[in-house]
This record gives structure tokens, C-alpha cells and sequence, in this order.
């Protein structure tokens, strides 16, 4: 196996202002929506640590300081718990260990490729990884480990740049990052030979589509900080990454596992409803109620 350097840190993109959502977040950061009982921001910062990644960068705007809240210690919620004799584990994957979390702001919401260049001096010289909190992936039900972790095994193969990409019906792709594939390397990884943002339908070049989590090498820093604005007007990062095929290796690898697009309300559901049902302290209940409310 050839060494690649490891990827320790992971830029998350929290500045967005949530519109799908509205009202529910006009006060509080869609990233701390929950699904069951814990917030979409901690989902991606768990799959980071299983994967390896120590430092978490977030990439907010105002109005986001819940999410940092939220990864402090709540003295007083914890001092009120222990003296109630209450178990405090529930809040342990909460706990950043400090200096562990950092972030930055996003002073106007410019795009995906200009967030991520936001991160620039704390990203420096080292791969980074990319969670777009929005995509919530969630190993198969038997088990199975993250996205971010068997992107971390195919990393340390093939080393450069790494995405994540699944397969969509034809006529979705316009709302997504869509690959060009080339040589199929293994059953879940291939080679990326074009990248394109939202394309019309008829001009997509697959129907895989890049599902929101990422593995670069800081040389796209260099290439966002020139990128003109492109699909919806905005920097886009897949713009930026298309530049940088050709220059170094660049594959797509197929999450074993699920995905559910929690930044539309029907994914969202679908995400709370599949993750109450496999719960193992609600699991039956929750399919009583819904056999009840099917009637
Ligand atoms: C972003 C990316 C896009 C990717 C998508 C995944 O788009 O720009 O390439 O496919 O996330 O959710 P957005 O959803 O921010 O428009």
C-alpha cells in the first residue's frame, strides 16, 4: 500500500441560511435539526471521528452559534443532571475534546467552493475532507461502517482527490454535481474523468451524482481562490475540483450504506422514520404508531 498523508481535518459548511425549512429555521441553524434525538451537525462530526478526523472546521455565519453551543460542555445542564442523579453519557458525543473545533465565518453566502475557501489557513498544506451535513449517510442496517470511513480505506489506495458519489434517477441530476465516470478501478470506485454542476438533464454525463462527501487535497484552495461564479451564479466547488482532474488522481467511490437527502422536508422525514423504526429502545412502538396512523 502506498502512504498517503492522512486526512485529519474536515471542513463542514454550516453558513447556509436553511430557506427549504422555513419558519422552522428562522432562529435555529437547519445543522441542528434532529433526527430522533440528535442534531444533523452531530451525525456528520461522528462520521468524521469514526473515520479518523480529529479537527473539525466549521464554516458559519450568523445566526449559527448553536452549532458550536452545542458542541461545548453545558456546565450547568451537566451540574443540575448530576446533582438529579441523572446519566450524563447521552451528551458524551457532544463533548468536543479541546481545541478540536474550529471555525470560520462566511461573511455572504457565496456558494459551496467559496465556504470551503473560507477554511483556507486552517486547512494549509493537508488533504481535508468535506461533510455536507444536509446528506445524513448512515451504514446499512446489519451494520457496515460511515461513508467517510471506507473513503478513508479507498484514500489510502488511490491518495489524491476522492468523492462520494450514488446513482439518481435521469431526471434528478439538474439539481446535483454530476461525474463523468471513466475506468472502473473496483466494484465501488472509479475514476473521474469530468465533473459538472447541475447540468440540464440532457446534457449530464452520468446519473451519479456527487452526494456530499468529499476527500481533496489543498491544491484546490489554490484553484478556488481564482473561480468565477458559475451554476445559480455562485463559486461552485465542483467547478473548481473538474479543474483539478487530469492534474492529480481523482476517483468516485459508491457509499456502502444509505442516504438520506435531509435537506428537503420528504428526506427528512424518511431519515426520522427509518431511524426511529431501527431504534432499539423505540423501534416497535414507532412501527405500532405507524401501523395505528396507516390504519
Ligand atoms: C451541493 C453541491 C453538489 C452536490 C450536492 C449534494 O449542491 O454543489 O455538487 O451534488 O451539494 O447534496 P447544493 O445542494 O448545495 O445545491
Amino acid at each position: 500500500m502506498t502512504s498517503h498523508k492522512p486526512v485529519k481535518k474536515a471542513v463542514f459548511p454550516v453558513a447556509g441560511l436553511g430557506t427549504r425549512f422555513l419558519p422552522a429555521t428562522k432562529a435555529i441553524p437547519k445543522e441542528m435539526m434532529a433526527v430522533v434525538d440528535r442534531p444533523l451537525i452531530q451525525y456528520a462530526v461522528d462520521e468524521a471521528r469514526e473515520a479518523g478526523i480529529e479537527q473539525m472546521i466549521f464554516v458559519t455565519g450568523r445566526g449559527k452559534t448553536a452549532i458550536v453551543e452545542h458542541f461545548d460542555m453545558a456546565y450547568e445542564l451537566e451540574d443540575t443532571m448530576k446533582e438529579r442523579g441523572k446519566d450524563l453519557s447521552v451528551l458524551d458525543s457532544s463533548r468536543a475534546t479541546p481545541g478540536d473545533i474550529i471555525t470560520v465565518r462566511q461573511q455572504v453566502p457565496m456558494g459551496l467552493g467559496h465556504a470551503i475557501w473560507c477554511a483556507r489557513a486552517i486547512v494549509g498544506d493537508e488533504p481535508f475532507a468535506i461533510f455536507l451535513p444536509d446528506e445524513l449517510m448512515i451504514p446499512n442496517k446489519g451494520g457496515g461502517t460511515g461513508c467517510m470511513k471506507q473513503m478513508v480505506e479507498a484514500y489510502n489506495e488511490v491518495g489524491g482527490n476522492l468523492i462520494s458519489v450514488l446513482e439518481v434517477p435521469q431526471e434528478e441530476v439538474s439539481s446535483y454535481g454530476v461525474i463523468a465516470p471513466g475506468k472502473q478501478v473496483s466494484d465501488t470506485l472509479t475514476e473521474v474523468t469530468g465533473l459538472v454542476e447541475k447540468p440540464p438533464v440532457a446534457e449530464a454525463p452520468s446519473n451519479k451524482i456527487v452526494s456530499g462527501r468529499y476527500i481533496l487535497q489543498p491544491e484546490v484552495m489554490r484553484v478556488l481562490e481564482t473561480q468565477g461564479k458559475g451554476a445559480g451564479g455562485e463559486i461552485q466547488l465542483t467547478d473548481a475540483m473538474a479543474k483539478m482532474i487530469g492534474t492529480q488522481p481523482f476517483h468516485a467511490a459508491t457509499f456502502a450504506g444509505r442516504r438520506f437527502d435531509c435537506g428537503s422536508k420528504l428526506g427528512f422525514v424518511e431519515a426520522t422514520l427509518a431511524l426511529a423504526l431501527e431504534r432499539e429502545d423505540m423501534g416497535a412502538e414507532v412501527r405500532a404508531m405507524a401501523e395505528r396512523l396507516l390504519g
